[in-house]
């Protein structure tokens, strides 16, 4: 495509991992592939990101996770795989909301605002997901950091709450877009500076 892919490599998100004990002496990989800015319209930018199926310790592989700063939405596409889609949403002192949304080929799904997210890989192929977003759009990766990920991992054993959350919601699923809204300028967003 002519544009610098960007890799996430295992030792950029060790600090967001389930198996602590398996990152201490996991050697360094490459986990997934960005692609920033494929094309730009309306003052929205598109990217591509590919996971390719692979187990990090007993977790399955994902990205790395933020939150956007402000009111910023984002609309995901999945061009080929599944994903699993895990948000959660970002409140005074706790999480307010955390919910998943499975996907497929060609289903949609949105982040609303003040939510982070991570997606995940759960299965054998490679995930390969497409996203429109603000130009302007800012992450937060820091909030999720410190909490060592979001408030559940998805593992070979199911979904395991993380720990340093002093309280973990309930986790609900919530059904993927069948198809891609016709008019995308709700997600345009001006950085309220
Ligand atoms: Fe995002």
């Amino acid at each position: 495509m002519g544009l610098e892919t960007e890799i996430r490599y295992l030792d950029d998100m060790k600090m967001v991992l389930y198996d602590k004990a398996w990152t201490r002496t996991a050697p360094n990989f490459e986990v997934y592939y960005m692609q920033r800015g494929i094309e730009e319209k309306n003052d929205l930018r598109y990217d591509i990101t590919i996971i390719p199926p692979k187990m990090l310790g007993q977790e399955f592989a994902k990205t790395k996770g933020h939150y956007h700063i402000g009111e910023c939405q984002e609309l995901y596409i999945v061009l080929e795989g599944e994903g699993i889609f895990l948000m959660q949403k970002k409140g005074e002192g706790k999480i307010q909301d955390v919910y998943y949304v499975k996907a497929k080929k060609g289903d949609c799904v949105l982040v609303p605002p003040f939510y982070g997210h991570v997606t995940i890989n759960p299965g054998s192929k490679t995930l390969k997901m497409g996203n429109w977003i603000s130009k302007e759009y800012m992450a937060d990766y820091e909030s999720i950091e410190t909490k060592g990920g979001l408030s559940y991992y998805y593992t070979q054993a199911g979904w395991v709450q993380n720990k340093n959350y002093e309280e973990v919601l309930k986790l609900h699923s919530e059904m993927p877009l069948k198809s891609m809204p016709r008019n995308l300028d709700f997600l345009k967003w001006s950085n309220p500076k």
